[in-house]
């Protein structure tokens, strides 16, 4: 395993740093005009642009040198080998190979996985054909017309998001229309409730999306499914093999949930739950947008690696952008990155965004169990743009901290609107010029001045609107959002967090701070059932299991 760096060590860095600190962003665009030569890269249709991050060009040396100290392409080529990157489950992470092209290899643990993968997609190939063409029927012989789609974490966020920003391509299917798609991922009652009341039992198939499919809140929400629809269906178990497929490692737990294997499409150990929607678990994609479509995201995502793997240091987009957050997160101090689609279909990318960055990097020990010496993940959070600025802007360009945000705009719309476009994209350019350049006491005054504020009210407001600037964002444009770019984007932000990883010599791919609350909500859960469970627990929570029992057991 790479050995880990101490960041915060580094003397080139520390001098970057030094010299950074009093440079303000201004500064930086006036007197760097070789920073847009420089510090943009163009790759599948984005545009990446980092020039209003507070860096030069010696900072950017210094960041690079870091990434060859820390051996990051080796990194990349040994998990793309497929060595067990993943150190405390003992597996390999690779996702890479889910998305190479038929005939290409993939050796782990001395099998060529590429056939399995293949494999896999020609049946859910099969299944996208039959369900879109009407002629898998539900129970009483009538074509399914809505999808239901039950996961979470990673078994759901993945096909959600992606789902939702190709929506207006999604063709239709043979009545005409796109299939309706709904996701289920909360144990609320009120999150599927809300679900089997839209959905007609005879028309629907339900997809039980589960890794382990161990997992508590996937499973009682596929097993009211199923007695949901066992009760339309006059309990005919035929109907069960109908209307369910899974999606899972465990063929042994689908058996034993009532899922024939025939049914299920499966996955490996060696790709993470959230690092899953380029396998089986993208069957809500491959349905709702048809086999080309879930293909052309897979194409994107290999363009993507084959430019993480192929590329050098200063052209690679994952390295670019992991560097850029070493600095803002370990040298500047920032502590969230804040994720800022100005795009409707791109809105549920924050949620995606926070399980891929936040469970793959919020550790606290290296590979070898020491704990680390700097911050590591930080918090990712983040709206739609506009309905932002509208609610939390405010803190981000006066609040008392800062931190980085990265902004993401396509060019092309696909709407019967597109008179509203420039005005989208004018509000993201705007944001990012505000939080970089700020406005200066004597410009907000000159401003009132101009407005026709007498003085002593303009001496009075100037502190009130000025702004300091000097708040650093990326940002990231599309050409089009289109299966092959979202693959792409997808695909870089996996390299970034792996890169991230590297470079603090943590493990990406496990999830162990998950584990604990699970394991107690078991307990918890029986003591609601009976005080006699007797589970010993704090006085804190004893006294709130005190208040919530009664309450439970009323109904
Ligand atoms: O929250 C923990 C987690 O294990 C995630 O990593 C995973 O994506 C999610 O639960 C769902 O797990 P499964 O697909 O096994 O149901």
């Amino acid at each position: 395993m790479t050995q880990s760096l101490s960041i915060l060590h580094s003397p080139k860095l520390a001098a970057a740093l030094g010299r950074l600190q009093s440079t303000t962003l201004r500064e930086l665009l006036e007197t760097d005009p070789g920073r847009v030569e420089r510090d943009v890269v163009e790759v599948a249709g984005m545009r990446l642009d980092w020039t209003r991050q507070r860096l030069d060009a010696t900072a950017w040396d210094a960041l690079f040198a870091l990434a060859d100290e820390a051996g990051v392409s080796s990194a990349l080529e040994r998990q793309r080998a497929g060595e067990h990157v993943n150190t405390t489950e003992d597996r390999a992470a690779l996702h890479m190979a889910l998305r190479l092209p038929r005939g290409s290899r993939c050796v782990i643990d001395g099998h060529d996985v590429v056939e399995d993968v293949h494999e896999v997609l020609d049946a859910m190939a099969a299944l996208v054909e039959r369900v879109r063409a009407g002629t898998h029927t539900g129970y009483t012989g009538r074509a399914i017309r809505s999808v239901v789609n039950i996961g979470i974490g990673g078994s759901d966020l993945g096909p959600r998001m992606v789902c939702q920003a190709l929506q207006p391509m999604a063709p239709a299917a043979v009545d005409g229309r796109p299939l309706d798609l709904h996701f289920v991922s909360n144990v609320d009652g009120a999150a599927l409730d809300a679900v089997l009341r839209a959905v007609d039992p005879e028309t629907t198939l339900f997809i039980v999306a589960s890794k382990t499919f161990g997992t508590q809140e996937t499973l009682t929400n596929a097993r009211s499914a199923r007695a949901w629809l066992l009760g339309h269906a006059g309990g005919r178990p035929e109907a069960v093999a109908r209307h369910f497929v899974a999606v899972s490692t465990h063929a042994g737990r689908v058996a034993e949930f009532g899922i024939d294997t025939r049914n299920m499409f499966g996955f490996w150990d060696w790709v993470g739950g959230r690092y899953s929607v380029w396998s089986a678990i993208g069957l809500p994609i491959a349905l709702y947008l048809g086999m080309d479509g879930f293909r052309a995201f897979l194409g994107g995502a290999h363009a993507m690696d084959r430019h993480v793997l192929e590329s050098g240091a200063r052209g690679n987009a994952a390295l670019r952008m992991a560097l850029v957050d070493i600095w803002n997160h370990n040298l500047l101090g920032a502590c969230a990155r804040v994720v800022l689609p100005y795009d409707e279909r791109l809105k549920l990318l924050p949620s995606y965004l926070q399980q891929a960055e936040m469970e793959s990097l919020g550790k606290g020990v290296r590979h070898d169990g020491t704990p680390v010496t700097e911050q590591t993940g930080p918090l990712v959070w983040g709206a739609v743009g506009t309905d932002g600025q509208h609610a939390f802007y405010q803190l981000l360009h006066q609040g008392t901290r800062w931190e980085p945000t990265e902004f993401i705009g396509v060019a092309h719309a696909e709407h019967a609107l597109p008179e509203h476009h420039p005005i989208l994209l004018a509000n993201l350019v705007a944001q990012a010029e505000a939080l970089a350049l700020g406005k200066t006491a004597d410009e907000a005054a000159r401003e009132m001045a101009a407005e026709g504020l007498p003085p002593d009210v303009i001496e009075r407001l100037a502190p009130h609107r000025s702004f300091p600037g000097n708040r650093p964002s990326t940002v990231i444009l599309m050409e089009r959002l289109d299966p092959s770019a979202l693959g792409a984007l997808v695909a870089l932000y996996e390299h970034k967090i792996y890169v991230l990883a590297t470079l603090w010599g943590i493990n990406a791919f496990d999830q162990w701070g998950v584990e604990l609350g699970k394991q107690l909500a078991g307990r918890v859960l029986e003591d609601f059932a009976s005080p006699a469970a007797g589970h010993p627990h704090d006085p804190a929570t004893t006294a709130t299991l005190a208040w919530l029992r009664p309450r439970l057991t009323r109904g």
